[in-house]
C-alpha cells in the first residue's frame, strides 16, 4: 500500500522529536503536529454527536466518559481552579465520539470490530468508530494524548489518528488456584488491561492446588477443594461482577476449567471423580487424572459445563487439556481392562483423546466453542474445525513457529503463549524478548497467517500472589499488547523503550504499582515541556 512510506517516515519523525506524550501501544496510522490546544478540565465534556452526555441505555460509554474525566484530571485538583487561557490559547471543550453502530448493551466477543478514528484539529475534536468497543479504545488514546506544560496546564496537540488492532484476541491469563487472587485485584487488573488495548481476560481458575469456583450444582467442589471456603472463594456473584467490569472495558472473560489433568482439587469435593492409582495390586491412596471410563465421569461433566456455560456468557470455554500425566491410568486395572476392550493396546494418548473427545460432544450440545492447550492437537484428537489452538509449550521460537504451521496447515486457528510466560523473570530489560516476538514468522501461506487469531501473556501463580502480580505483570505485559495491536514493523527498541517508559509513569500516576525499566524517575506531577 501507498501508505507504508509515509507511515514509516511518520514513525520516525515522532520518534526523533521530543514528544510530550507517548503512546502505547503505538497506533497504526498517526500524524501529529506542534500546534497545541489548551483543554481547562472545569470547561471539558466528553458528548455524544448528537449533544448529550449520557445515552438511556448505554452504560458503557456514559461509564468510560467518568471514567477518563476522572483519570485525565485526577491528580489536577489544584489546576481545575487555576490559570485560565492567560495567553489566549486555542481551546478545546468537547470531545465529540460518534459510534455508527451503537449497541451498547452488548458483550465484546471475537468478532468486535475496535476500529476507530480520531481527529484534533482547528474545526474539530472528534472519536469515530464503528462499535463502542472502538470507541473505548479511542478514548484511552485520547487520554494518553493530553499533556500538562510546566505550570499544569493540560494540552492536545493537532492530531489524526487512524487504528485498529492487528489481532483480535489479545489475551492476559491470570492464575487463581496456585494461589487466590482476592476480587479486587482482578478487577484492578481488568483496569490496566483496558490502558494496554487488551481484551480477553483467560481466567485460570482453578488447578491441582485449589478450586475456588464456588459451584452452585456442586457446592463441595470449593467447601472441600478451596483453600478457605469461607474468603477464598468466587462466588456466581463475584464472577458477574467481572463478567461486567469486564465488558464496559471491552474485555471479554473466557473462563478455563482444565480437564483431565491438573485437577487434584476437583477430588474432594466429587468423590469418584479422579482415577485412583495403584501400587502393584492395591490403591495406593493417591489419585490422578479425572477417570475416564467411567459413565459418571461424563454425567458429571455434563452438569457442571451446564453450568459454567451458562454462568459465562462467551461463546467460547478453554477446556485445557494440557500436561496429562499417565503413569496413574497405567497403574490401575480397570483402566487397562478397558484399554484392551476399546482396543487402545498401550497407547494412552488414545485414551486421553477418547475422554477430551466426548468432553468436547457435550460442550458443543450447550452451543459453545472451545479453546484447548496445544497437547489436545498434538495428540490428534479430533476436533472441529471452528476449535482454538492455544500454544504453549516453551521450547524453542523454532518449535512453537513449527506448532503454528502445523496447526494452521490443519485449518485450525490459534493463539500464541509460548513465548509470553510473564512469570518468569530475569535480571534486566526482560521485556525486550516478549517485545521482539513475530507471531507469524513461520513458513505458512497468508491464509494460514489469518488463523493466527492472536496471543496471550500468561502470568502462572506458583509464585504470585496479590502481593507481587501488578509490579510483575506491568509494564511487561505491555510489550505484548504492543505486539498484538500494533502494526508488525513498530520494533524499534529504542522508540518502544522512550514510549514504555513513559507509559509506566503514566501507570504510576494512574495508580498501578508498575515497576521501573530501568534507571530514571518519573515526572509526577507534569510533565515538563
Ligand atoms: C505538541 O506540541 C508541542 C508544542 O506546542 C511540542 O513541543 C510537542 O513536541 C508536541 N507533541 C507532539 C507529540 O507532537
Ligand atoms: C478496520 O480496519 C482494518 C484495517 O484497516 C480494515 O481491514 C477493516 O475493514 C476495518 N473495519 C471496519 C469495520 O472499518
Ligand atoms: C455406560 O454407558 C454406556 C452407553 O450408554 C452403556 O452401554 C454402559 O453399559 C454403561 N456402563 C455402565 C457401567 O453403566
Amino acid at each position: 500500500m501507498a501508505g507504508s512510506t509515509i507511515w514509516f517516515s511518520l514513525l520516525l519523525a515522532a520518534a526523533s522529536a521530543r514528544p510530550a506524550t507517548a503512546l502505547w501501544p503505538w497506533p497504526h496510522y498517526i500524524q501529529s503536529s506542534d500546534q497545541r490546544y489548551a483543554i481547562l478540565p472545569k470547561n471539558f465534556d466528553f458528548q455524544y454527536h448528537d449533544g448529550s452526555a449520557a445515552q438511556p441505555g448505554c452504560s458503557v460509554l456514559d461509564q468510560a466518559f467518568q471514567r477518563y474525566r476522572h483519570l485525565i484530571f485526577n491528580t489536577a485538583s489544584d489546576s481545575l481552579t487555576a490559570r485560565t487561557g492567560k495567553q489566549h490559547m486555542a481551546e478545546k471543550n468537547t470531545l465529540i465520539v460518534f459510534v455508527v453502530t451503537p449497541g451498547c448493551n452488548q458483550l465484546p466477543s471475537l468478532e468486535s470490530v475496535e476500529n476507530y478514528t480520531l481527529t484534533i484539529n482547528d474545526e474539530q475534536c472528534f472519536l469515530l468508530s464503528e462499535t463502542v468497543w472502538g470507541a473505548l479504545r479511542g478514548l484511552e488514546t485520547f487520554s494518553q494524548l493530553i499533556w500538562r506544560s510546566a505550570d499544569g496546564t493540560f494540552f492536545i496537540n493537532k492530531t489524526d489518528i487512524v487504528d485498529f488492532p492487528r489481532f483480535p484476541h489479545r489475551g492476559l491469563l491470570l492464575d487463581s488456584s496456585r494461589h487466590y487472587l482476592p476480587l479486587s485485584s482482578i478487577l484492578d487488573t481488568l483496569d490496566v488491561m483496558a490502558y494496554n488495548k487488551f481484551n480477553v481476560f483467560h481466567w485460570h481458575l482453578v488447578d491441582d492446588p485449589s478450586f475456588p469456583y464456588e459451584s452452585i450444582s456442586f457446592p463441595e467442589l470449593s467447601r472441600k477443594g478451596s483453600y478457605n471456603p469461607a474468603t477464598h472463594i468466587y462466588t456466581v456473584q463475584d464472577v458477574k461482577e467481572v463478567i461486567e467490569y469486564a465488558r464496559l472495558r471491552g474485555i471479554r472473560v473466557v473462563p478455563e476449567f482444565d480437564t483431565p489433568g491438573h485437577t487434584l482439587s476437583w477430588g474432594a469435593g466429587v468423590p469418584g471423580l479422579l482415577t485412583p492409582c495403584y501400587s502393584g495390586s492395591e490403591p495406593s491412596g493417591t489419585f490422578g487424572p479425572v477417570n475416564p471410563i467411567l459413565n459418571s465421569t461424563y454425567e458429571f461433566m455434563s452438569t457442571f459445563f451446564l453450568e459454567i456455560s451458562t454462568v459465562f456468557p462467551d461463546f467460547y470455554l478453554h477446556l485445557g487439556g494440557d500436561e496429562v500425566d499417565f503413569s496413574c491410568w497405567k497403574s490401575n486395572p480397570d483402566v487397562q481392562a478397558f484399554m484392551k476392550k476399546k482396543g487402545f493396546g498401550e497407547d494412552f494418548k488414545q485414551l486421553e483423546s477418547f475422554y477430551i473427545q466426548k468432553l468436547l460432544n457435550i460442550i458443543s450440545l450447550y452451543g459453545k466453542g472451545y479453546m484447548v492447550w496445544q497437547e489436545v492437537f498434538d495428540n490428534k484428537v479430533k476436533l472441529q474445525s471452528d476449535t482454538i489452538i492455544h500454544v504453549w509449550r516453551e521450547e524453542t521460537p523454532e518449535t512453537y513457529s513449527k506448532e503454528l504451521e502445523l496447526i494452521t496447515q490443519a485449518g485450525f486457528r490459534v493463539l500464541l503463549s509460548a513465548p509470553w510466560y510473564l512469570n518468569r523473570i530475569t535480571y534486566g530489560p526482560d521485556w525486550k524478548e516478549v517485545y521482539l516476538v513475530e507471531p507469524l514468522a513461520f513458513d505458512g501461506s497468508p491464509e494460514q497467517k489469518a488463523r493466527v487469531i492472536g496471543g496471550e501473556a500468561c502470568m502462572w501463580g506458583e509464585y504470585v500472589d496479590n502481593t507481587n502480580l501488578v509490579p510483575r505483570l506491568w509494564p511487561r505485559a505491555g510489550a505484548i499488547a504492543e505486539r498484538l495491536w500494533s502494526n508488525h514493523r513498530v520494533t524499534d527498541l529504542e522508540f518502544a523503550f522512550k514510549r514504555l517508559t513513559k507509559f509506566r509513569c503514566e501507570l504510576v500516576r494512574r495508580g498501578v504499582q508498575a515497576q521501573p525499566l530501568g534507571v530514571g524517575y518519573c515526572e509526577q506531577e507534569f510533565e515538563q515541556t
